[in-house]
């Protein structure tokens, strides 16, 4: 039996991405922070879809938790098939305003255990010549984000990381798909210190349900980008016309707008 790993599957955009997957009839493994929520989803997805979901409770902000991760699933002897880096955080305000320890974190969690994570269960796929990997970024990904400096480039780094390791396997029977969903309504808004009401004003948000049914299809297709919503595909071509220091701006105004 294989297993789908989820990292950030106790709310939002994880957990409706848990469920698509225990529906299709995927045994799981769910990881995040908050336990008590993870223990919930767990009897939820088992009753409802008769699927087994093993829990694996840890903060991705800890220097190399993926190897504790791994070692748990290997002493559990999981054949993971299916692997959604989608755990992240961001944070809305001035760089030299925030706290070093935020920004530590947010680069932990984003970029560090998903490299990790990727690099640790990849072995075993490339040998079963079999894998799907999908790496949640963003619409942030494509331009600077000023007053969320970290986080913009978090995600610049997740979507060119993912691109170039989907190259890269390229006839392995791996895939690696980038997942770019924009304005979405989760606790995102609320971590990240934006004022969720201007944020949902100023764009249309996508629910956490759509942006995870695009995720799964493009991630069983084996596509390397996936852009959540129509605006926001057309509103990612359009930066790209743009000079990339006017986008920068545009950004600018928008999220001190937001804050
Ligand atoms: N919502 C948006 O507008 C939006 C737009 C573009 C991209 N995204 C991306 O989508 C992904 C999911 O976000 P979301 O919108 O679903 O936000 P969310 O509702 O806040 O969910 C975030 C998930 O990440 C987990 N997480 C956060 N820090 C963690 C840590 N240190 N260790 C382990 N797990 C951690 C949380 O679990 P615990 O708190 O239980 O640990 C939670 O399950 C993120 O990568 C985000 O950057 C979101």
């Amino acid at each position: 039996m294989s297993t789908a790993v989820v990292t950030g599957a106790s709310a939002g955009i994880g957990y409706e991405f848990a469920k698509i997957l225990a529906q299709k009839g995927h045994q799981l493994a769910l990881i995040a922070r908050n336990l008590d929520r993870l223990n919930e989803i767990k009897q939820e997805l088992e009753s409802k879809y008769g699927v087994n979901v093993i829990l694996i409770p840890a903060d991705l902000a800890v220097e190399n938790i993926a190897e504790d991760i791994v070692k748990e699933i290997k002493y559990r002897q999981l054949n993971v098939e299916i692997l959604v880096n989608n755990a992240g955080f961001g944070f809305c305000g001035y760089y030299h305003e925030q706290p070093w320890a935020n920004e530590r974190d947010m680069i932990q969690v984003n970029i560090t255990s998903l490299s990790q994570l990727t690099k640790l269960m990849l072995p075993s796929m490339l040998e079963k010549k079999r894998g799907r990997i999908c790496n949640v970024a963003s619409t942030a990904a494509f331009q600077a984000g000023p007053m969320m400096t970290v986080y913009y480039a978090t995600k610049a780094y997740v979507l060119h990381y993912s691109e170039a390791l989907a190259l890269e396997l390229k006839g392995t029977g791996v895939t690696v798909t980038c997942l770019c969903p924009g304005p979405t309504a989760t606790n995102f808004q609320s971590t990240a210190k934006l004022d969720s009401t201007k944020v949902s004003k100023m764009s249309a948000m996508e629910t956490a349900a759509q942006v995870a049914a695009t995720g799964y299809e493009a991630t069983m297709a084996g596509k390397s980008l996936a852009i959540s919503g129509t605006t926001n595909k057309l509103l990612q071509f359009s930066t790209r016309l743009l000079p990339r220091k006017t986008a920068g701006n545009i950004i600018y105004n928008l999220q001190k707008k937001r804050q």
